[in-house]
C-alpha cells in the first residue's frame, strides 16, 4: 500500500524533529521516520550545551548560524512547553572555559578580544574569581572566560519536545520503521521503501545522522561524513555543587536539575560501536577530579555514549541534492546538533516550501564534499 505525504523525515533525532516541529507550522501531510526508538542516538546522548562561544572560534559561517540559533531558544521553549507541556530546561547561567596553564591563559584572552569584535559579551575571570564564583573548582584554576550568553538545555527533553509538539500539529511519526532505499525517478525524489512498506512523497529529508550516507549511497552519491563516538557519565549530588557549565579541552562538567552533573564526553572517530569503556570512563573521571575534586563524593549514576556525525570540513550539509529535486539532505552537526537544531529546522522547511532565505548557505551546500560512487 502507498501513502501520499507533501513531505517525509527520515530521522528521529533532534535535527529530524526540528524539520518536522518547522514544517507541521506550515500545514501539509507530513510523515517522519524513525528506525529505532525517537532520540535514541546521539541526540538522546548529548549534553545539552548551547555553546556558540565555548565550543566554536568567533569567525565563520558556522559561527554565525550557531549564534542565530542560540538565539531562538528563549522563545521555542514557551512554544513548546505550550504545545508539548516538556520543558526543554533551558538554564541561561553561561559558561566557563576553565584555563589550567599559561598558555591557555594567553590563547583565551586572545579569544576574548576576536569574540568581543563580533560583538559577543566574553569576560575574563581571575582564579580568585572562578571560585568565588563556583566554589568546588580547584584552585588550579588560573582563569577562565565567562560567556554569559551561553545556556544549556536537555537534550532529549528538545528532541522529545520537537517530536510531540510536530504531531500534536498532525505530523504522523513512526518508530521501529527504517528506510532502506529511496524511490527515484527522473531527476527527482517521489518516495522511500520501508519495513512497513512504500511511502510516497516528491519532497523526502534524509536527517539520519552519522547514518545518513548508508541510504544516500543509493543515489550514487556519498557525503564526506563519518562517525565520532563520545562517552559520558553523570553523576547526582545532595547540595548542588556547582551552578555553571564549566568546559575545558579535556572535559566537561554540565550541572542539571535536581543536583545531577553530567561529564563528558571522549572523542573517538570512525567507529560506529557505541559501547561505553572502561578506558573511556576512567580518562573522564581523571579529568573530572581535576577540575572539581569534591566529584568523588557524589553519587554515580550512569554512564553512555553516543555517536556524532562530523564532516571533512567540520560543517553541516544543508540542502538539496546536486542531481534529485526534492531530495533534502540535514545532518553532519557533530558536536553541536542541538544547540544548530532551531535554525537547521526553520531553513530545511524554508527550502522544502521553496521560500527564499537571507542567509548565507553557500558553505552548507550538499555538492561541495561528495563522493561519486562507481
Ligand atoms: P541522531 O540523533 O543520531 O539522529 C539520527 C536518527 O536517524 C537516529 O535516531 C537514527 O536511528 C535515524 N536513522 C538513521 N538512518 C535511518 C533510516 N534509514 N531510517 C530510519 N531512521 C534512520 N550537541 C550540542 O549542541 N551540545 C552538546 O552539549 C552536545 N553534547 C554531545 C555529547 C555527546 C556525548 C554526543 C555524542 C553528542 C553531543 N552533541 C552535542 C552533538 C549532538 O548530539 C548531535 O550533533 C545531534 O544529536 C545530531 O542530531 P541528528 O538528529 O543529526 O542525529
Ligand atoms: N558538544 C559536546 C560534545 O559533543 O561532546
Amino acid at each position: 500500500m502507498s501513502y501520499v505525504y507533501d513531505a517525509i523525515i527520515v530521522g528521529g533525532g533532534v535535527i529530524g524533529g526540528s524539520i518536522a516541529y518547522n514544517l507541521s507550522k506550515r500545514g501539509g501531510k507530513i510523515l517522519l521516520l524513525e528506525k529505532d526508538r525517537l532520540a535514541s542516538k546521539s541526540s538522546g546522548a548529548a549534553a545539552g550545551m548551547l555553546g556558540v562561544q565555548a565550543e566554536m572560534d568567533a569567525e565563520g559561517s558556522l559561527f554565525q548560524l550557531a549564534r542565530k540559533s542560540r538565539e531562538m531558544f528563549p522563545k521555542l521553549a514557551g512554544e513548546i512547553r505550550e504545545t508539548s507541556g516538556i520543558d526543554i530546561e533551558l538554564i541561561n547561567k553561561g559558561m566557563l572555559k576553565v584555563a589550567i596553564n599559561e598558555q591557555q591563559q594567553q590563547e583565551y584572552k586572545r579569544l576574548i578580544a576576536i569574540q568581543r569584535q563580533s560583538g559577543e559579551q566574553s569576560d575574563w575571570l581571575t582564579g580568585e574569581e572562578v571560585r568565588r564564583k563556583e566554589p568546588a573548582l580547584t584552585d588550579a584554576i588560573k582563569g577562565a572566560i565567562h560567556f554569559a550568553n551561553d545556556g544549556q538545555v536537555e537534550a532529549t527533553q528538545l528532541t522529545l519536545g520537537f517530536l510531540n509538539s510536530a504531531a500534536a500539529c498532525g505530523v504522523v511519526i513512526k518508530e521501529f520503521v527504517e528506510v532502506f532505499d529511496l524511490q527515484l525517478s527522473k531527476g527527482k525524489v517521489i518516495g522511500v521503501v520501508t519495513n512497513e512498506g512504500y511511502f510516497a512523497s516528491e519532497n523526502v529529508i534524509v536527517a539520519g545522522g552519522a547514518w545518513s550516507n548508508k541510504l544516500l549511497s543509493k543515489t550514487g552519491l556519498e557525503l564526506d561524513i563519518y562517525p565520532v563516538k563520545g562517552e559520558c557519565f553523570s553523576v547526582v549530588t545532595q547540595s548542588q555543587l556547582l551552578t555553571t557549565t564549566v568546559f575545558s579541552p579535556s572535559c566537561y562538567l554540565v550541572p542539571k536539575k535536581g543536583g545531577r552533573i553530567i561529564v563528558g564526553a571522549t572523542v573517538k572517530p570512525r567507529t560506529f560501536n557505541h559501547k561505553v569503556t572502561v578506558e573511556g570512563i576512567s580518562l573522564l573521571l581523571e579529568q573530572a577530579k581535576k577540575l572539581m575534586p569534591s566529584i568523588i563524593e557524589a553519587e554515580w549514576e550512569r554512564t553512555w555514549a553516543g555517536i556524532r556525525p562530523q564532516t571533512g570540513d567540520g560543517l553541516p550539509y544543508l540542502g538539496e541534492h546536486p542531481v534529485y529535486k526534492g531530495l533534502f539532505i540535514a545532518t553532519g552537526h557533530f558536536r553541536n546538533g542541538i544547540l544548530l537544531s532551531p535554525i537547521t529546522g526553520e531553513i530545511i522547511a524554508d527550502m522544502v516550501e521553496g521560500k527564499p532565505t537571507s542567509l548565507n548557505l553557500k558553505p552548507f551546500r550538499v555538492g561541495r564534499l561528495i563522493k561519486q560512487l562507481t
